[in-house]
């Protein structure tokens, strides 16, 4: 049985006391809190194991070089993917997406090809894309989404064509929740001949990613979101594109032989990981994601559920509130606006009640925008997310609705 409770204790920061009081954090959609585990887990190789991995011979090196390597697995058998040759370490999901535009883009995309995203991207899955594209003398084709935030096959297949060398969209909207039907976008986009590039960053601690049943090229996430510690994320891509693929960065661990004259690189995944790696935030990370497992996705989404249920319900309680994104499938992410209350303005009574969200353009100024505003109030749940936390935010709300509407 989910006992959320229980499980909100294994979070050390959400007993956390601010100037006495509790804090009902809501800013999952932009970094999730670490349990203990993930923490004993760190903590643990610096105490016992901690050296450069890859490069020594002595005991601490092999001890760290497991675990990497050990971390790469359980990666591996999160996104089930065929082998952990699959898994590439970056430091973030905007560094995956980023390896890719540098360098299969760079590779595979030229005048007059196409890349289509959703409407619906985060900064980091269309900047890159568009840089590339100005680069390369290629168009970015953007599908959109409904007024309620609702993916629309007839967009994205009119969008589609011969043209179309990459399709690369989210899984999961971080200002909507709007969950991507992935698996047939990504069937459609290799008919068309295009290979398809998951932003899994929302969608990796909603639902499992199975990569080898939705068949996508490349996805990528981050650990920050899957409850483990930041400056680590991971690229994950079918063997054959990575081994056809030119490194990303250059330096140690990346090569195989080195001369002044000339250098031959690593096999993948090395080819990929120049510079010392984030050892400790892989096995971090792979703790994180253990840890959800653990849990079961089936028992995390039923909570989800049953919490998207009661905290939209509730936030129509609060007078003038608008939800943005009110798509049949959903994540735990609400993006809202209450009258012409400024959002920063609603954040800075929400901090005097504890209550944590985010404003602002969610680094998705393109959605925010065309869903009619420059900045929106944005709650989002995490695995540890109960209702009392919902009723603080809607009590907080309540109180600055008030308080604006008598000024
Ligand atoms: N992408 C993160 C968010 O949505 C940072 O807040």
């Amino acid at each position: 049985m989910y006992d959320v409770y229980q499980i909100k204790k294994d979070f050390p920061v959400l007993s956390a006391l601010v100037e006495g009081k509790p804090v009902a954090y809501l800013d999952s959609a932009a970094s999730a809190q670490k349990p203990y585990c993930v923490l004993e887990a760190m903590n643990h190789i610096y105490k016992t194991a901690y050296a450069n991995p890859h490069r020594g011979t002595y005991y601490f090196a092999d001890a760290i070089t497991t675990a990497y390597e050990q971390a790469r697995e359980t990666v591996c058998q999160f996104l089930n993917a065929r082998n952990s040759k699959e898994i590439v370490f970056t430091r973030n999901a905007t560094e995956s997406i980023n390896l890719v535009a540098a360098t299969w883009a760079r590779q595979n995309i030229g005048k007059g090809d196409e890349i289509l995203i959703s409407e619906a991207e985060h900064h980091a899955n269309l900047v890159p894309w568009q840089q590339i594209c100005s680069q390369q003398g290629a168009k970015l084709v953007v599908f959109p989404v409904s007024d309620n935030g609702e993916y629309i096959p007839e967009e994205f297949a009119t969008r589609l064509n011969d043209k179309t060398k990459l399709v690369a969209v989210t899984a999961m909207s971080n200002v909507l929740g709007t969950v991507f039907p992935i698996k047939e976008i990504t069937s459609a986009a290799h008919i068309a001949g295009a290979k398809v590039l998951i932003d899994a960053c929302q969608y990796a601690v909603h639902c499992p990613l199975d990569v080898q049943d939705i068949d996508c090229d490349f996805a990528a996430f981050s650990g920050h979101k899957t409850y483990g510690p930041t400056g680590i994320g991971v690229l994950y891509g079918k063997s054959e594109i990575l081994e056809n693929m030119p490194p990303y960065q250059f330096g140690g661990d990346m090569v195989d032989n080195v001369t002044f004259e000339h250098t031959t690189f690593a096999d993948i995944p090395a080819r990929f990981e120049a510079g010392t790696p984030a050892s400790v935030q892989a096995v971090g990370m792979a703790r994180g994601l253990k840890y959800i497992l653990d849990l079961g996705f089936d028992n995390i989404l039923q909570h989800e559920k049953e919490l998207i249920k009661y905290a939209t319900s509730r936030l129509l309680e609060v007078p003038q509130l608008k939800i943005i994104g009110t798509a049949q499938n959903k994540g735990g992410v609400f993006s809202f606006a209450v009258g012409n209350i400024h959002p920063q303005d609603l954040a800075f009574v929400l901090n005097k009640e504890n209550v944590a969200i985010r404003i602002g353009h969610h680094c998705a100024q393109p959605i925010v925008n065309r869903m009619g505003y420059q900045s929106l109030a944005r709650a989002s749940l995490g695995l540890y997310t109960t209702k009392e936390d919902i009723d603080a935010l809607i009590n907080a709300l309540l109180k600055a609705e008030n308080f604006f509407r008598e000024r």
